[in-house]
């Protein structure tokens, strides 16, 4: 049975949201089969999968495609499509329609989007409309340039106390969960007493109510950079490179195909 967005909310002090990203159909369908209840395609996608240095040209259309690849691969978790930079930022109406697109033509579940109190009131519509949202607080990527870098968020008396804020904003405006990016463990586990619908947790220790990870960090296959509060559970990048020269060895050989 295809899990809901109301379900997910639902699961607040009973169980452990388990999520992680996804980026097309293979990894969707490793995600279902293992039965992550949410699966985010993340706008992540553009460090992961397609080469860029950051998450901020990652467009409609590519967010769109993979998404749609996404669906086709799941058939019990919550699909959710991150909304890219500048996909959401401008009118209501922009938004409105950009998220439409993912329910529309890529058969997503939810949407999320990045901050706090100021993206209130877009959740409200949205929500109103019929298009759940994942609130992102804490670190949020889409806005590095104006944040200065990839760095936990809410150190300061003030800086949490605005996150308690954003927080409390975001689940008045309907929001079903919150992503807590990159936030101190002690601040997370406040926000996850303090609100009524669960927080999943990255890098914000383990008081949330769920956590999520990236695809490639989990399984070991990324080639960049992996953040610190990471477990691989497993590392495969070393095993495909060697499987692959293998082959090419193999081939060269004239050892594959044999007889
Ligand atoms: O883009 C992404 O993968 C994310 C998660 C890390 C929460 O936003």
């Amino acid at each position: 049975m295809k899990m809901t967005a109301v379900q997910i909310k639902a699961l607040k002090g009973s169980q452990k949201i388990a999520a992680l990203t996804a980026y097309d159909a293979l990894s969707a369908r490793y995600a279902d089969e293992a039965g992550m209840l949410l699966i985010l395609v993340g706008d992540s996608l553009g460090m992961t999968m397609l080469g860029y240095e950051t998450t901020l040209p990652v467009t409609m259309d590519e967010m769109v495609h993979h998404t749609a690849a996404v669906s086709r691969g799941v058939k019990e978790g919550l699909v959710v499509a991150d909304m890219p930079f500048m996909s959401y930022q401008g009118t209501t109406e922009h938004a409105l329609e950009n998220a439409g697109r993912f329910i529309k033509e890529a058969n997503a579940d939810a949407v999320k989007i990045e901050g706090g109190a100021m993206r209130a009131e877009l959740v409200e519509k949205l929500v109103a409309n019929g298009i759940p949202v994942l609130g992102h607080i804490g670190l949020t990527p889409q806005s590095v340039k104006e944040t200065g870098g990839f760095k936990m968020q809410g150190k300061t008396e003030e800086a949490a106390r605005a996150l308690m804020d954003d927080a409390l904003a975001l689940e008045q405006a309907g929001a079903f969960a919150l992503v807590l990016e990159c936030v101190p463990s002690e601040l997370a586990q406040k926000i996850s007493a303090a609100l009524k619908i669960p927080t999943i947790g990255i890098g914000a220790g383990p008081h949330c109510d769920g956590q999520i990870l990236v695809f490639t960090d989990v399984l070991g296959l990324g080639l960049g950079h992996v953040p610190k509060f990471v477990k691989k559970f497993a590392d495969l990048q070393p095993q495909i490179q060697s499987a692959l020269t293998a082959y090419k060895t193999e081939v060269e050989n004239n050892q594959f195909p044999s007889g």
